[in-house]
């Protein structure tokens, strides 16, 4: 409901107009002078101030002035009520930044549709200011995010140049050879680096795509199981390395379905990764498939710290990222809002659940049309 201080020192006619306005439904809050409609301007926050020009202690325009030079309410709307003919004091009224005034005795009907014409250019510009507040801090929330994912796309090249780098070295270096082992081990963390670099870049593309529904759907029908082993396998060596064993409970008997196979297996991907990364060394990770009700499920479960209850839901928004990770961000917090996109396009839903003591479960569905 709006809320109208009236000022006046003549008490019908603030009567008259209390009674007027809150028939037409608005609130009001009363002054006699300058003075006291300062404070309560500061006090009550009006949506719309009407005030008579001619009033004791402080008149109407040196109000206005002064209501005008308080940052919290210059851009309140207000009306000057006048008897006066003479057009000087209208002139200074709008000179001080009144939006305009209204002759006594006035007609009712016409100042009601002043009061709602003035009211209306408010909410417009309310909501503009809050928009463009918006922009602003979303400019800036764009500044630092190309920043870090500038910064976060260096460390799987650097990682990758470094080691392809021990290579060409040793082979040029024929007194030390390395040994099959040290070769294997070598190219496998050059090849994990450029698989995160393209889990990054991918993350962002498609993101993209699929907020803008420009990502076609390529489906085929595809063994579930199959897939979820073979995302399972591409992590054997990180996991290893981090000494986290990978479970899989399958239920053998899912159907075929006709899915994207690509954009399921990243799905998948994103999921057994982040069970990974925030799962401690020595731990663990069950991946699941299931068949319930028309609807297969897939889930990813890990033995990490979980997710805080508060951030269930908001893990899946756009660059999202839980706790404070500035100082060792990894990745954009892109992963889960691709998996959110790419489950949906297929008509399904995911979402996110804790383990009471144990960790984090990530789950999706799809229908099996
Ligand atoms: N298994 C999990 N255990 C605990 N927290 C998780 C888990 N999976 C996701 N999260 C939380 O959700 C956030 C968002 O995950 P998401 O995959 O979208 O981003 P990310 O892994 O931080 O970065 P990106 O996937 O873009 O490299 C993570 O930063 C983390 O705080
Ligand atoms: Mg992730």
């Amino acid at each position: 409901m709006d809320k109208i201080l009236i000022v006046d020192d003549e008490n019908d006619i603030v009567e008259n107009l209390v009674d007027y306005l809150q028939a037409k439904g608005f609130a009001t809050v009363t002054a006699r002078n300058g003075e006291e409609a300062l404070r309560l301007t500061k006090q009550e926050f009006p949506d719309l101030i009407l005030m008579d020009i001619t009033m004791p202690i402080m008149d109407g325009i040196e109000t206005t002035r002064l209501i005008r030079s308080c940052p919290e309410s210059a851009e309140v709307p207000i009306l000057l009520l006048t008897a006066l003919n003479g057009s000087e004091k209208k002139v200074n009224a709008l000179a001080v930044g009144a939006n305009d005034y209204i002759t006594k005795p006035f007609h009712e009907p016409e100042l009601l549709a002043r009061v709602q014409a003035f009211l209306r250019t408010k909410t417009l510009h309310d909501k503009l200011k809050a928009s463009y507040k918006k922009l602003e801090e979303m400019e800036k929330i764009k500044d630092f995010l190309i920043q870090s994912i500038i910064h976060d796309l260096r460390n799987p090249l650097t990682t990758f140049h470094g080691s392809v780098q021990l290579l060409i070295e040793n082979l040029n270096d024929p007194s030390h050879p390395y040994s099959q082992d040290e070769v294997r081990r070598l190219l496998s963390k050059a090849a994990v680096s450029a698989q995160e670099e393209m889990r990054l870049i991918q993350n962002i593309l498609d993101v993209h795509k699929l907020e803008d529904n420009r990502l076609e759907l390529n489906r085929s029908k595809v063994d579930f199981n199959a897939l979820i082993e073979s995302c399972a396998s591409a992590f054997e060596t990180q996991s290893q390395a981090k000494r986290v064993s990978l479970r899989k409970e399958l239920n053998p008997n899912l159907p075929d379905l006709a899915l994207d196979e690509e954009l399921m297996q990243r799905v998948i991907k994103n999921l057994i990764g982040n069970a990974l990364k925030f799962t401690p060394e020595g731990g663990s990770m069950t991946v699941r498939s299931n068949i319930f009700d028309q609807e297969l499920s897939c889930e990813v479960a890990d033995s990490g710290a979980g997710i805080p209850e508060k951030d269930l839901d908001k893990i899946f928004e756009k660059f999202f990222q839980s706790g404070d990770q500035t100082s060792k961000r990894r990745g954009y917090g892109l992963g889960l809002t691709f998996c959110q996109l790419a489950v949906q396009a297929h008509g399904g839903k995911i979402w996110a659940e804790n383990i009471q003591g144990t960790g984090a479960k990530l789950k999706f569905t799809l229908p099996i049309q």
